[in-house]
């Protein structure tokens, strides 16, 4: 083995033993630097005669790559470990299933609501929002239904002990029909003085609560309102706003509608509204779907009309019930569980 060939030969050994990459800088200043020994072996070369200088300046140069060779396989076997450790340090397990981006869908009772807003706006009615804690006057009293009477046990509201800023009593809305008064109020307030005042068309969907709680009833639970007041508008209106709205709510002309008297205190005379499908799994059940009425003239008078000029009237209906009746669903509860394995069914 010449020099030369131990020269390789130290310089693996001292690669070989550096443990990081600035240790193995270091090595190399060694050999490659400045001072190091291949560059001292280059500048030896000056002493020599020419024809020397030209076998031997080619010997040393191999020399050199076969160093730098030897130093680069350390820094790519330094560079492999340091990998490997981090690796196994951060313990990426690759075979896990990734997270996946869940795709969201509509709530059943939201699609419902956004079809009954949708249908009842083709037919010109406005939609209107309103608070879910409620005054008792709103609630009640405007509604024609007077402090401590029975009827108010119809809707047996969450009562607080609580009065608002004015001294009024508050509740957790029973149902959306106060929302009547606030709407109409509003309205009549807007065209007082006026000659002509448009009529009253809206509907107020929203969450209302009660004491109440089994497969068909929840204390929290959907109602939407319908409002529709002037100076000519009758029974014979309102069963053709509810026949449109069913056929197309169900998709379907057939079904047929009846009305079955009632008492509700805001409304005289009132009805229950029932339709009964003529084909399918339902077929020839009569399903309650809304309560209905004529507008009380009391509750025409607290709206701020004229009850010998304004007519019309009133319902209120269970968008729950309907999402039920539409998609087959025997039990209310599941609506509100937040079952992702009964919600991500309605997706699409
Ligand atoms: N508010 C009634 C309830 O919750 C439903 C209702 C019946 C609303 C008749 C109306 C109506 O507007 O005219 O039981």
């Amino acid at each position: 083995m010449n020099d030369l060939d131990q020269l390789v030969q130290a310089a693996q050994a001292d690669f070989g033993v550096a443990t990081s990459p600035a240790e193995l800088e270091n090595a190399k200043a060694r050999y490659l630097g400045k001072a190091g020994r291949v560059t001292e072996l280059l500048k030896g070369l000056a002493a020599l005669a020419p024809e020397e200088k030209k076998a031997r300046g080619a010997e040393i140069n191999a020399t050199k790559q076969r160093v730098e060779a030897a130093l680069q396989a350390r820094r790519q076997a330094l560079a492999d470990a340091e990998l490997e450790a981090q690796l196994k340090a951060e313990s990426l397990d690759v075979t896990l299933p990734g997270r996946a981006r869940g795709v969201g869908g509509l709530h059943p009772v939201s699609r419902t609501l956004e079809r009954i807003e949708q249908i009842f706006g083709s037919m010109g009615f406005d939609v209107a929002d309103g608070p879910e804690i409620e005054t008792d006057w709103m609630s009640f009293t405007a509604l024609n239904n007077p402090e401590n009477h029975p009827a108010r046990s119809m809707q047996d509201t969450f009562y607080v002990d609580m009065k608002d800023a004015e001294g009024r009593w508050l509740n957790l809305r029973p149902h959306t029909s106060p929302m009547q008064v606030r709407y109409a109020r509003m309205h009549a307030a807007k065209y007082a003085g006026q000659e002509h005042m448009p009529e009253i068309r809206v509907i107020a969907p929203g969450r209302t609560y009660r004491v109440d709680s089994d497969a068909t009833h929840s204390p929290m639970f959907h109602q939407c309102e319908g409002l529709w007041i002037g100076e000519n508008v009758s029974f014979k209106d309102l069963k053709s706003v509810f026949i449109d709205f069913f056929r197309t709510f169900f998709e379907t002309d057939d079904l047929q509608l009846r009305f079955r008297p009632s008492f509700f205190p805001f409304t005289e005379p009132s009805a229950e509204v029932d339709i009964a499908f003529n084909s399918g799994p339902l077929k020839g059940r009569w399903l309650e779907v809304a309560g209905s009425g004529q507008v009380h003239p009391n509750v025409v008078r607290n709206f701020g009309l004229d009850p010998e000029k304004y007519i019309g009237f009133a319902f209120g209906m269970g968008p729950d019930r309907l999402t039920m009746l539409r998609y087959g669903v025997n039990d209310l509860r599941l609506f509100f569980d937040g079952d992702l394995r009964f919600l991500s069914q309605f997706k699409s």
